[in-house]
């Protein structure tokens, strides 16, 4: 049990951060459940056992990242994991040759500038041992986007994928910065989960639930102070076996 330990997750008022959530509060941690939307976010907290604080944040706005880390802050004065979950898909159904930089700039927003915010602000409460896990996908692996015999090749997402690979980017320069502090930090591979990020669901499209989404998280996310950092990891069922190439 992780009694004592503190733990915040963005995007967390659905989908798979709402059960990363659960199961942290499970483990006996003291998690703090960001949404950007106060109603949305009070609601998934109440709905979920354990100790479980909603912290309004929208890691888009500054002011909101500042205040939720200070919140952590005043009450423990340290973060033992923080899960940068908080993702946009916002190209879906839109032809590749239509994409501009204002596409870009939306899903840049929260899957890279909201990280790099969110991060920054989570620095200073971060100590030996703490974790962090950035929630990316294979959409962003610039080897599998490159390989022709990979099915991401055919995806085409200009911006999803693309922010995913800045996000890889970041987790690496991130446990640079950090291994002389004992901090790990990893990115996630959740598998194909159905979620309103991409309108699939679980039990009619044969795609995984929020709870097997959460899996490889959590694990990341309750790494031992010796764990590894800098990583891309998935499951073992996936095809990379467990680590995702970058
Ligand atoms: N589903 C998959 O197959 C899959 C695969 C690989 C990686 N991922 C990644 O996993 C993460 C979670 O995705 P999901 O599938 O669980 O999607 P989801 O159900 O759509 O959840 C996304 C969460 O991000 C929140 N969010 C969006 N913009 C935000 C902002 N500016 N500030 C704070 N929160 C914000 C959403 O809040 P609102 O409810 O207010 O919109 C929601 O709580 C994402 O980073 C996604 O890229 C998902």
């Amino acid at each position: 049990m992780r009694n004592g330990e503190i733990a915040l997750v963005t995007g967390a008022n659905k989908g798979i951060g709402k059960e990363i959530v659960r199961r942290l509060a499970v483990e006996g941690f003291t998690v703090y459940l960001g949404a950007r939307d106060e109603d949305r976010g009070r609601a998934a907290a109440e709905q979920t056992d354990g100790d479980v604080r909603f912290v309004h944040l929208d890691v888009t706005d500054e002011d909101s990242v500042a205040a939720a880390a200070k919140r952590v802050e005043q009450a423990h004065g340290r973060l033992d994991v923080l899960v940068n979950n908080a993702g946009v898909a916002v190209e879906w159904g839109v032809a590749p040759e239509r994409i501009g930089a204002d596409v870009l700039r939306r899903a840049y927003a929260v899957n890279v500038f909201g990280v790099a915010s969110v991060t920054r602000s989570a620095i200073p409460l971060l100590r030996e041992g703490s974790r962090v896990v950035n929630m990316s996908s294979p959409l962003g692996s610039l080897t599998l986007m490159s390989d022709p015999a990979s099915p991401v090749s055919t995806r085409h997402l200009l911006a999803y994928s693309s922010s995913k690979a800045a996000l890889n980017a970041l987790t690496v320069l991130y446990a640079n910065v950090l291994r002389p502090k004992g901090v790990l930090v990893n990115a996630a591979n959740p598998g194909l989960v159905g979620t309103d990020l991409n309108g699939l669901d679980a039990e009619r499209d044969g795609v995984r639930t929020v709870e097997r989404g959460a899996e490889v998280p959590v694990r990341l996310a309750l790494l031992a102070a010796d764990g590894p950092t800098g990583g891309f990891f998935g499951d073992d069922d996936h095809a990379t076996a467990g680590v995702v190439p970058w």
